[in-house]
């Protein structure tokens, strides 16, 4: 009988002292793509994700925030698993480092090694300089030296630490790297780590005694674990290690160790590709079979990262997506942009407009207007039916053969940018068949009915396929496509081994759907995105401070504005007479008004407000010529944090009503004589 096939995947477990940006969220998200896949492959998957909550960088941020290490785990914990909920991620596993389980994992890890490998572990004095920030032994030197991933100042430590003898792994890790050179993916990143280890390795300290926010050493409890030792040990805590009978694997460990793929972002192959199968060589543990080191997501060119202060966060792209489309479409937005723009392995930009422009170009142009015709058609010249064919068609084979390259070559290889880009093929190749064989032209004749029923059958066919095959990537559109094509159950659970040409019953009864991706306005959902990403950047305003929350955070008359105002929840709710008052409105008059470039909806308006002229973006550019403005009084409110659109700040907001049904602004003014300033109220 054929043995059950298992895969074992898991993503890094993510330090709990900050938010995901989206740059975190991309290797869950390459990893739920896999996950899918494997599944659909006929996989019994378990995907393993979780937070790293131990440490001196988290002993810190508590303290500066005034809690305990512990709450701030918990809340921050919390974060991720509602990210992964917003983001539709089916992780299978979630470990925490402060759980009771992975402490006694990560003892029984040590306690084995110390059976298996009495002289692995030793103790000495430890002298040295440590990144806090990155958990990263920068030098082993009392000499100032600075991290080498982040460029901040290392902290001198010095004190008796338990070390780990990975000096002792040269050979071994060579012999690892020579006997399997798809141990560490992709191949460059191999070479890196060979030319380390190549170098020569020194021992690695994995205990500290000056902290305390940590797991115990077994019998020597003023020693905690390294946190990278600690970390590391998630990947087998989260299945059961440490959990059973004789103390070191539950039975979930015994099915899923070793791990089949540690996705991880290039920044953290050191140890994984090093440290880690030293650690398991010396506790006797067989070790994984593969790491694979994705690039960086870059914002301008750099590394998101929190300390930067260049980020982009998901929550607001999925959620702005879904309210400016009107539909459940961020999170399908945003996984296709990661997947399709960034080529795997290497770095990738990322950027609101390419993502968006992406969304209207590949999905609601693409994918969307081919799913909505297809369908379309079949509703009104088949009575709903998928018709009988009655051959081949030009297509048939281009779908054919595109099904097994684009399973094997690429999501098996994890070329997502190139699995992505060959459907997208597909779909090209379906619309240039629809406009050369022109289906809607010779529907009236019932000369042409066998070609109309051929044509409409390998456009509905071809469609099932696509679905399919983007399914990892796009797994909410491609499910609603599915069942419009009269497909029963979901679509998960198809195997894609049992996919091929002709699966696809004539008679069956379809449906046309509502706009699968509906276009959206660049400048309108990019502004909104803006106004949510503000608010997480400045929680106190969108909690109730002046100018809080994303519907009154967009300037006065734009899109968004009219859009949120209207807004599920925004609308009813009692304010009292105190929260009216936070909010400041004085009189303003404009002195000089200019368009932006590439914004067609924004102006950017100077106007004096009595003590000072503010620079205010408004979304008015639709309504208002820049020089009808000047010397118009104004509405101001004087007091809403200055947030950025389009690169430049806004200091304020204009009022204006929301007219008619395309919502176009009039701004709000005085018939009296009024000097600016004055207060509204
Ligand atoms: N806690 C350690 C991992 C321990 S695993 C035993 C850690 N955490 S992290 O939160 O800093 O990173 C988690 C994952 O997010 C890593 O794979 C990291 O590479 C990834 N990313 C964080 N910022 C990133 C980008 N800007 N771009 C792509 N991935 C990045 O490291």
């Amino acid at each position: 009988m054929e043995k059950p096939k298992k895969f074992y995947l898991t993503t890094p477990i993510y330090y709990a002292n900050s938010r995901p940006h989206a740059g975190s969220a991309y290797t869950t998200i390459v990893c739920d793509a896999i996950a899918r896949y494997k599944r659909m492959r006929g996989y019994e998957v378990a995907y393993l994700t979780g937070t790293d909550e131990h440490g001196v960088n988290i002993e810190r941020a508590a303290e500066k925030l005034g809690i305990s290490p512990a709450e701030l785990v918990d809340r921050n914990q919390k974060i991720f698993r509602d990210l992964w909920k917003l983001l539709g991620i089916q992780q299978t596993h979630f470990i925490r480092t402060t759980s009771t389980e992975h402490a006694r994992a990560v003892q029984t890890l040590v306690r084995r090694t110390l059976r298996r490998t009495p002289h692995a572990i030793y103790k000495a004095k430890y002298e040295g300089r440590y990144c806090i920030y990155d958990n990263l032994y920068v030098s082993d030197s009392p000499e100032p030296a600075n991290c080498q991933i982040c460029g901040r100042p290392a902290e001198l430590i010095s004190e008796e630490n338990y070390f780990f003898r990975l000096s002792a792994y040269q050979d071994k890790l060579l012999a690892l790297y020579r006997e399997r050179p798809d141990f560490v993916e992709p191949d460059f990143r191999l070479n890196e780590v060979k030319s380390f280890v190549e170098a020569g390795l020194k021992d690695v300290s994995i205990s500290r005694k000056s902290i305390k926010w940590g797991i115990p050493w077994p019998d020597d409890p003023e020693h905690v674990f390294y946190v990278w030792y600690d970390a590391l040990t998630s990947y087998m805590s989260g299945i059961g290690f440490g959990q059973g009978a004789d103390g070191d694997a539950g039975p979930e460990f015994k099915k899923f160790w070793p791990a089949d793929l540690h996705m991880i972002g290039k920044e953290i192959i050191r140890f994984h590709a090093v440290y880690w199968p030293a650690f398991l060589m010396a506790a006797e543990l067989p070790l994984p079979d593969k790491i694979f080191a994705h690039g960086w997501l870059l914002f301008e060119q750099e590394k998101m990262s929190k300390s930067k202060g260049n980020i982009a966060h998901p929550e607001p792209i999925v959620k702005a997506f879904d309210e400016i489309a009107g539909a459940n479409v961020g999170n399908d937005a945003l996984r296709y942009y990661l997947l399709r723009e960034v080529v795997f392995g290497q770095d990738g930009n990322f950027s609101r407009e390419a993502l968006i422009t992406r969304y209207n170009a590949d999905l609601a142009n693409g994918l969307g207007n081919l799913a909505s015709r297809v369908l379309a058609m079949i509703e009104s010249y088949f009575e709903s039916r998928v018709p009988e064919p009655t051959s081949d068609s030009s297509i048939t084979k281009f779908v054919s053969s595109s099904l097994e390259s684009i399973a094997r070559e690429h999501y098996d290889r994890y070329r997502f940018s190139a699995a992505v880009r060959d459907v997208w093929r597909l779909i090209a190749q379906v619309d240039a068949y629809l406009v050369q064989e022109q289906p809607w032209k010779i529907a009236g004749d019932p000369v042409h009915r066998p070609r109309l029923r051929e044509v409409l059958y390998s456009a509905a066919e071809a469609l099932r396929i696509i679905a399919a095959l983007a399914h990892p990537v796009l797994p909410d559109a491609t499910q609603q496509i599915w069942r419009c094509l009269g497909q029963p159950g979901r679509l998960a659970d198809l195997q894609l081994d049992s996919l091929a040409w002709g699966g696809l019953k004539a008679g069956t009864r379809i449906t046309k759907p509502d706009a699968v991706f509906p276009r959206v306005e660049v400048e309108e959902l990019s502004e909104r995105i803006e106004a949510m990403e503000n608010d997480i950047r400045n929680p106190a305003a969108a909690a109730g401070g002046p100018g809080a929350g994303a519907p009154t955070a967009a300037p006065a008359g734009t899109g968004s504005a009219a859009t949120t105002a209207a807004a599920p929840g925004a609308g009813n709710a009692k304010i009292t007479i105190d929260d009216f008052a936070k909010v400041e409105l004085r009189v303003g008059v404009v002195k000089s008004a200019e368009r932006i470039p590439n914004a067609d909806k924004l102006l950017k308006v100077f106007v004096d407000i009595g003590d000072e002229v503010r620079q205010v973006l408004a979304g008015i550019a639709m309504a208002y010529a820049p020089e009808d403005l000047v010397g118009r009084k104004v509405v101001v409110v004087t007091n809403l944090a200055p947030r950025k659109m389009r690169g430049q700040e806004s200091n304020g907001m204009l009022l204006a009503a929301s007219a008619g049904a395309d919502g176009k602004p009039v701004l709000c003014t005085f018939a009296e004589e009024i000097a600016p300033g004055s207060k509204v109220k």
